[in-house]
């Protein structure tokens, strides 16, 4: 008998096992909360509907990292800090302007990351009066280490940040080359409030658990954007984009129902559709559906919303399925110009405030993460000797 006297659990049973951790609660967090059923999402406080209409980016990774809105002087001060901290070690420059050209973006910025942490003054270190530079530092540079990566493989010359205004307008500047209007930098801004945090989804359970180790800050970040990257998270609004573009070579005459009824009648998975706790309407998707369709007529790429709306009906009529954040994103992105393979580059330079929300979270009040699993295999078989196998 091997019951553990602490849970309980006993090693020759056979216990429920929860596939997915479907349901489980592994933490207190004041940072987000979902209600999957009402469709509603608050970020520490404030539902993402008043954010989306009044916020900034900047407020928002203020309010993930304090729990509460910056006044005037604090915002400044933050804005200062992460324009200050835009510029990367000539290392890392020198590693995003001579890697494979056709290397996978997020494979990029995940190496990237994780070169940060040699040339962090801080070297990473676990301390708690440190985790705000290292979360500044970090949020500032990935948007460049992105754009960078991204003129470099497109044989364009490397941007210099600029040494004022927001994230939003800071990125699409170094991507494009060209400071853009006012109303790219506000699409930009909002895409990047609505990605910023979202529970305890497969990247920021990665990043708290490679934090309750007590390792770094790099670590937990650079383990995190390895698992946002899949396609059943993060992945997916890359994946959206490559489905319409897909329909595209079709033709004008393509048909995204058949499409659609055609994958899922070979069991596929439609990608931007379903998620383990919306079972209604994204509210984020809502938000990105308006400026889809906005920016879908101004940029004459009507087919893309057309199609995007045909696949939305038919997954609704056929499985009850509703779309996601990352539906709807992809045409956004689409039509502000940025290449497809770069959207899940763009969660991560949003996604990077909850993340590291979390990680002071979770250091703050710090147990090592360490499930069980259950043991299916034999035991104690007899040696057999090489030769003889
Ligand atoms: N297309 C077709 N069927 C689907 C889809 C989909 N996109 N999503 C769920 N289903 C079906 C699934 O086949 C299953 O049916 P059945 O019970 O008949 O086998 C049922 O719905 C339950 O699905 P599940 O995969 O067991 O649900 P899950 O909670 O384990 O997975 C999910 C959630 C998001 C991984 C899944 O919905 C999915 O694979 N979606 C497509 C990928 C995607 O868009 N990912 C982005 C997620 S949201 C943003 C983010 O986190 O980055």
């Amino acid at each position: 008998m091997s019951k553990d006297i602490h849970t309980g659990f006993d090693e020759t049973q056979y216990p429920h096992i929860n596939r997915g951790l479907d349901g489980i609660v592994a933490f207190s967090t004041t940072k987000s909360f979902i209600d999957g059923q009402k469709g509603e999402l608050i970020y520490a406080g404030y539902n993402i509907d008043t954010l989306a209409e009044n916020a900034t980016f900047e407020e928002v990774c203020f309010l993930l990292w304090n729990d509460r809105l910056p006044n005037a002087k604090e915002l400044e001060t933050l804005k200062a800090d992460l324009i200050r901290e835009r510029n990367l070690p000539e290392v890392v420059l020198n590693y995003l302007t001579g890697t494979d050209k056709d290397a996978e973006p997020m494979a990029v910025l995940q190496s990237a990351v994780s070169m940060l942490a040699d040339f962090d003054p801080t070297k990473g270190a676990y301390d708690s009066n440190l985790f705000m530079s290292q979360a500044i530092s970090l949020t500032a540079k990935i948007p460049v280490i992105i754009a960078a990566f991204d003129r470099y493989r497109n044989g364009k010359e490397i941007v210099a940040p600029l040494s004022d205004g927001s994230t939003a307008k800071n990125f699409l500047y170094m991507l494009n080359g060209v400071e853009p209007g006012s109303q790219a930098e506000k699409t930009m801004d909002l895409c990047l409030i609505l990605h910023a945090e979202h529970g305890m989804n497969a990247s920021t359970f990665t990043a708290r658990t490679i934090c309750a180790t007590m390792s770094d800050m790099y670590s937990s970040i650079t383990g995190a954007i390895g698992a946002l990257k899949g396609p059943l998270h993060g992945g997916a609004n890359t994946a959206v984009m490559n489905t319409l573009l897909e329909l595209e070579t079709q033709g004008e005459d393509a048909d995204a129902v058949a499409f659609t009824k055609d994958k899922l009648a070979k069991k596929e998975k439609i990608m931007g559709f379903g998620h383990r706790v919306y079972k209604v309407f994204d509210p984020r998707g809502r938000h990105l559906q308006k400026m889809s369709k906005g920016l879908s007529e101004e940029t004459g790429h009507e087919e893309f919303y057309e199609w995007s709306m045909d696949m939305l009906n038919t997954m609704k009529s056929e499985k009850n399925i509703d779309p996601n954040v990352d539906f709807f994103s992809a045409t956004v992105y689409y039509s502000i110009g940025i290449q497809p393979d770069l959207y899940t580059c763009i969660f991560t330079m949003s996604r990077i405030s909850g993340w590291t929300g979390h990680y002071m979270e979770q250091a703050a009040n710090n147990r090592l993460i360490r499930p069980r699993a259950l043991y299916v295999g034999e035991k104690n078989l007899d040696w057999v000797p090489v030769e003889q196998r």
